[in-house]
């Protein structure tokens, strides 16, 4: 696909997510923010929903989370956040910013696999438990974040590389380290060195932290 069909393709996906009324979430949001960024970008970094800010606006990680994640992708990485694709599972601010519920993660999936399709990243970036879910199921994030692995989606191999999500990071002081050398690791990744090796037996799901 040339860019520019990619973009009209990415277009067609952002109105079909503004359109679509199927989901309680859908018709209480002030605005479906469907994601954005560059059609050719080499990563496209997922996190869970839109909140407060992300609603208002219509636009992904604009907030306090979106901040952090700016300023460590132009520190760690020399980009600007227009040399990525940055969107999130579900499309739409859960009341209250609670956790999303699975059947609004199946309503927006359908949107997300386009997405990534179209994009045809190197590298996607999952920011917390819910984005890592979906393509390294029943691990722990604790256990795995900062570790790439290659996995089979949708015929396509792509490098997938778990993240705490930013808003934990700033929760937390042991976690903002975290946060901050796995960015290294992105960058030696981006560099072309070998995914690190991952441990054989995935750990055990967990079950009660929230990122
Ligand atoms: N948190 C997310 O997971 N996504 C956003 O877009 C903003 C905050």
């Amino acid at each position: 696909m040339t860019t520019n069909e990619k973009q009209q393709a990415l277009d067609q996906v952002a109105q079909e997510v503004k359109e679509f009324k199927g989901l309680d979430i859908a018709k209480t949001a002030t605005n479906a923010v469907p994601g954005e960024g560059n059609p050719n970008a080499d990563i496209i970094m997922v996190g869970e929903a839109p909140g407060r800010n992300e609603d208002l606006t219509g636009r992904p990680f604009v907030g306090q989370a979106g901040k952090l994640l700016e300023k460590t992708l132009q520190e760690a990485l020399d980009l600007t956040r227009n040399r990525v694709f940055i969107t999130n599972i579900v499309k739409y601010r859960p009341p209250e910013n609670r956790d999303p519920f699975p059947d609004e993660i199946e309503a927006c999936r359908q949107w997300l696999d386009q997405q990534i399709e179209i994009i045809s990243p190197k590298i996607i970036v999952t920011l917390g438990r819910y984005s890592m879910a979906k393509f390294i199921p029943g691990v722990s994030i604790s256990g795995v974040h900062g570790q790439a692995r290659f996995v089979d989606f949708k015929g396509k191999k792509y490098i997938i590389f778990p993240m705490y999500h930013p808003a934990a990071a700033l929760r937390a002081g042991s976690m903002m380290t975290q946060f901050v050398a796995d960015f290294g690791r992105l960058k030696n990744l981006l560099g072309g060195k070998p995914p690190e090796v991952v441990p054989e037996k995935p750990k055990e799901p967990e079950q009660s932290s929230l990122f």
